[in-house]
């Protein structure tokens, strides 16, 4: 029940259920050539689908150090553990041969007007996408991934992110709250609408895309800050009018049940909802936007205390599409200057091409790339 399946058309962590945890880490790509490149996809590969379908650990042998970090145990349980891989835009520089091969939209991510990114948080040549039931999970899964690749990758930045544990999210049809408290993902796409996520998430065969990129998806990871201590200071009201939904139920404003529809089209002056409402920004509900729906996978992150003495807590927000430019970048386009941003200072992430999935047993992630 708890076991999602690693083979498949697409990569599990995409439209699969969300589990109550989650991290991402960014890798830098070490090997020398493209031979060695396969080697590390192979070895990706096979650690991943051994910790996704779970196991018992090789024995012990006292002369060596263990096969195994160890600290799930001598069986290592699936957890719904998922694991999603992504390539970065500097895979495809002239290391590996592969700079004909780079999806159509792939490039660093872009500088938007409120960002300001740290650079020892953003890109990287793999991204590795980790969720599961438990944390500890997670890092099982990053020490084995480490432990399995000496000198093929070096770790770039990762971060870690959590969901109120009550439930497996299925996304766009479960909702739990972000670190502003209010519910996130009500009107998300629905994961589980194959027709729709053929139509907004996944690349089709035959399309302007690279013929090997056919089934995969541009991975959006946005590690946005949220300034809670302000917004814990900020009415009600307000709070509510910058999102555009009701606080306590997550109801469009004016209405009362979550999943009502907002209807800017009798609101065209935006007296119930704010023209600048980020829901409203964020999905106008036109004809002419309905290509820019993106499906959304964030998690609430927190980190520590920044050198100014705030607490650094925020949104690991992730999301997949088809088309980036069509998909994340229209609509964070929209949102350029809401009064959201008074709130919340995206530091670091990345643009990512999550790789097709793998159908067979004995093929390995990124085979139709190399
Ligand atoms: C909706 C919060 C960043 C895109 C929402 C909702 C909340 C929310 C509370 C309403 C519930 C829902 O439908 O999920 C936040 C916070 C953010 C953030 C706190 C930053 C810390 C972003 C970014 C994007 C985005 C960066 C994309 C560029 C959307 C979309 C919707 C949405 C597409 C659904 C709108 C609809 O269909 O009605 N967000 N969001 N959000 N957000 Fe965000």
């Amino acid at each position: 029940l708890d076991r999602q399946p690693f083979h498949g058309p697409h990569q599990a962590g995409i439209v699969t259920p969300q589990p109550a945890a989650a991290l991402v880490v960014a890798l830098d790509v070490l090997a020398e050539d493209r031979g060695e490149l396969a080697t590390l996809l192979r070895l990706l590969t096979e650690r991943l689908a051994f910790l996704a379908e779970g196991g018992p650990v090789p024995p012990l042998d006292p002369r060596l150090p263990p096969a195994d970090s160890g600290i799930l145990g001598p069986q290592v349980l699936p957890d719904n553990f998922t694991a999603t891989l992504s390539v970065g835009a500097s895979l495809f520089d002239d290391r590996y041969g592969l700079a004909g091969a780079k999806p159509r939209h792939l490039r660093p991510m872009d500088r938007f007007p409120n960002d300001s990114l740290d650079g020892k948080l953003c890109h990287g040549d793999l991204l590795l996408q980790f969720c599961a039931n438990t944390a500890e999970t997670n890092l099982h899964a990053l020490r084995d991934v480490i432990r399995h690749t000496p000198g093929l990758v070096s770790p770039r930045w990762k971060r870690e992110g959590m969901l109120p544990p009550q439930v497996v999210k299925r996304p766009g049809k479960d909702t739990v709250r972000n670190f502003l408290g209010f519910k996130d993902g009500t009107a998300n796409l629905d994961a589980s609408d194959a027709d729709l996520m053929r139509r907004q998430v996944w690349v089709p065969p035959g399309g302007p895309e690279p013929a090997w990129a056919a089934g995969g998806s541009y991975q959006v990871v946005r590690i946005i800050r949220n300034f809670v201590e302000r917004w814990d200071r900020t009415p009600l009201r307000e709070q509510e009018r910058i999102v555009g939904r009701h606080k306590d139920s997550g109801a469009p404003l004016g209405e009362t049940a979550e999943h009502a529809l907002p209807d800017y089209a009798s609101d065209p002056a935006g007296s119930r909802t704010p023209m600048d409402a980020h829901i409203r920004l964020a999905n106008p509900r036109r004809p002419d936007t309905a290509a820019s729906l993106i499906l959304r996978r964030g998690y609430n992150y927190s980190a520590g205390i920044t050198a100014s003495g705030q607490l650094d807590m925020g949104l690991l927000f992730i999301c997949y599409q088809s088309d980036l430019d069509a998909g994340f970048v229209t609509v964070q386009n929209r949102l350029n200057g809401e009064p959201l941003e008074e709130y919340i200072k995206p530091v670091g992430g990345g643009y990512f091409y999550a790789l097709p999935g793998v159908p067979e047993p004995n093929g390995f992630l990124g085979q139709s790339l190399l």
